[in-house]
């Protein structure tokens, strides 16, 4: 569903060979960041390369609802001029953060440690997720939270008025969870320390050190420590926003699965906490090469290049790479689907909570179909039928959730037969030209009436 509420209906067909070059938007992680830490600094700081998608533009309003000036100048190039550590004003209203958990969640660590009150929302998938994981450890540093049964939206989080600093150990692998704590440490005095037994990505560590605060890591025996010295003066800076390897991941696997393709994705971050998908495709055999290697922003980059690949094999995708590709599994599932033999994803039990129930959605969605999956409460096992890849022929519900609609209009281009995905309204949350990009590739997606 849009924004506007109403399904959109899209079918992908099987393509001919997808080629030429695919330039993916920004990264959605980097660009929440680069709005929350903006508007927390003092002064201006400028954006580009923002991703446009209506999570982002639903955290820039928050930003403002909390009185920070917030301005596009041109399509990408934003610039926030914030209040400072602890300058948040109460908002007017309640704060709808759409379909974006990252938003949220993020924002709701931002004015915990405010001596003031704010009601967050979203929308049906956003509500139906847990935010008990965040409220808890913000209740540490003194903030109070009553939300609907189970911990969900709408939730009025009243801000600590003399919060204090916190020790805390993520229960479970979550840079959202982690994130909260540290943002909710900026406005405490001493120092907030978070401890992940897991690596999850490292955004909020790497630009809180940019924009100024004094943060550090050491692994220690319970696991990753961050140390962050809270009520710093965090300095504006400027920020070009990376291009998402989670979106890159489509027209890279698009290009894997159908026939002839040859697609180049430039400058994508390959960020160790980030790349996990692209060395699990590696060990499939999946013609997929780094060019161009490079540094930019203190971030590995290259140009990836993906060509048809019909000699993928299944593997066992390590438990441990999970964090780094947790958003990438339900495009691996459609890619397992094209190559031989089993391919075993165990340790994912965090895909349940997604904007949907990931192993849910692309269960029913690839058995629709015609493949083969088995899941737990933790793992699945998608059951590779060769290069002869997915029947299709079958409809997916994208349950408003985007990398579950892109997952299976990728699975069309693919096929033997057409997919028909219910609703592809959600892809605009995070890569609103996906449509056009894929299009230009050679994809053939067509919008159906409801
Ligand atoms: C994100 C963290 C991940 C990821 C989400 C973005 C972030 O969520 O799935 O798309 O920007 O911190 P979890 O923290 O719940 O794993």
């Amino acid at each position: 569903m849009s924004s506007h509420g109403v399904p959109m209906p899209m079918i992908s067909h099987p393509a001919g060979p997808l080629t030429g070059r695919a330039e993916v938007p920004g990264d959605k992680s980097i660009s929440h960041r680069s709005l929350i830490f903006g508007a927390m600094a003092v002064g201006e700081t400028r954006i580009t390369g923002l991703l446009e998608g209506e999570d982002v533009l639903d955290t820039a309003k928050a930003m403002r609802a909390l009185g920070a000036e917030v301005v596009q100048h041109a399509p990408g190039e934003w610039s926030v001029h914030g209040v400072g550590v602890g300058g948040f004003a109460e908002p007017e209203d309640v704060i709808d953060c759409g379909n974006s958990g990252t938003g949220v969640r993020l924002i709701m660590g931002a004015v915990a440690t405010h001596d003031f009150a704010v009601t967050f929302t979203g929308d049906a998938s956003l509500r139906s997720r847990p935010m008990g994981r965040v409220s808890d450890p913000l209740a540490l540093f003194g903030a109070r939270a009553v939300g609907r049964a189970g911990g969900r939206l709408p939730m009025t989080l009243v801000g600590a008025s003399e919060p204090v600093p916190v020790r805390y150990v993520t229960p479970v692998p979550s840079a959202q969870v982690k994130s909260a704590v540290l943002l909710a440490g900026l406005n405490a005095p001493g120092q907030t320390v978070v401890i992940e037994k897991e690596a999850t990505r490292d955004h909020t560590e790497r630009m809180l050190a940019g924009f100024g605060a004094e943060i550090t890591v050491r692994e220690t025996e319970e696991g990753r420590e961050i140390t962050l010295t809270g009520q710093p003066e965090l300095k504006p800076q400027e920020i070009a926003v990376p291009r998402d390897p989670s979106s890159a991941a489509f027209p890279v696997c698009a290009a894997l699965i159908t026939p002839g393709s040859d697609v180049l994705v430039p400058g994508i971050g390959l960020n160790p906490t980030r790349a996990g998908l692209f060395t699990t495709l590696r060990e499939m055999g999946a013609d997929l090469s780094y060019e161009n290697e490079r540094e930019e922003g203190g971030e590995p980059v290259a140009d990836l290049r993906a060509k048809f690949s019909p000699d993928m094999k299944g593997i066992e995708v390590p438990a441990e790479r999970a964090a780094s590709m947790i958003d990438e599994y339900p495009i691996l599932s459609v890619v397992a689907c094209f190559a031989t033999g089993k391919t075993h994803c165990p340790g994912v039990k965090e895909l349940r909570v997604k904007e949907s129930d990931r192993i849910d959605a692309m269960a029913v969605g690839l058995r629709a179909n015609g493949a083969v999956v088995d899941e737990t409460e933790d793992s699945f096992t998608v059951h590779g039928m060769g290069p002869q890849g997915l029947p299709g022929g079958g409809e997916a519900q994208a349950r408003l959730d985007h990398r579950i609609a892109m997952a299976f209009l990728i699975a069309g281009m693919g096929a033997k037969a057409p997919v028909r995905v219910d609703d592809a309204g959600p892809v605009a949350t995070s890569f609103p030209i996906f449509e056009g990009l894929m299009g230009d590739l050679g994809a053939k997606l067509t919008r159906v009436n409801a």
